[in-house]
């Protein structure tokens, strides 16, 4: 399990993850943190955060390019931890 930390909205949710099956979207929202999304399928872009700490792993992304990915982007939508600590924010 890994620790999770998302900032969205000037508030802080933490809870833990699994490194497999539900994507971090899902686990996210089932812990309160109201994250925006739409497809769920890597398309849309809805559910975007960015990662300040740690690294994940997508199933999917047709949405964002590299660059994006290496600055940190990443849809949550289709998101697992795969480093003990992440941490992850939503600019307005
Ligand atoms: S909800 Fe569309 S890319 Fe995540």
């Amino acid at each position: 399990m890994a620790k999770i930390t998302i900032e969205i909205d000037n508030q802080k949710h933490t809870f833990e993850a699994p490194s497999e099956g539900l994507s971090l979207l899902e686990i996210a929202n089932e812990n309160g943190a109201d994250i925006p999304y739409s497809c769920q399928s890597g398309v849309c872009c809805t559910c975007m955060g960015k990662i300040v700490s740690g690294t994940v792993d997508m199933d999917s992304n047709m949405a964002l390019d590299d660059d994006e990915v290496e600055e940190g982007y990443v849809l949550l939508c289709q998101a697992h931890p795969t480093s003990e600590e992440v941490i992850i924010t939503y600019e307005d």
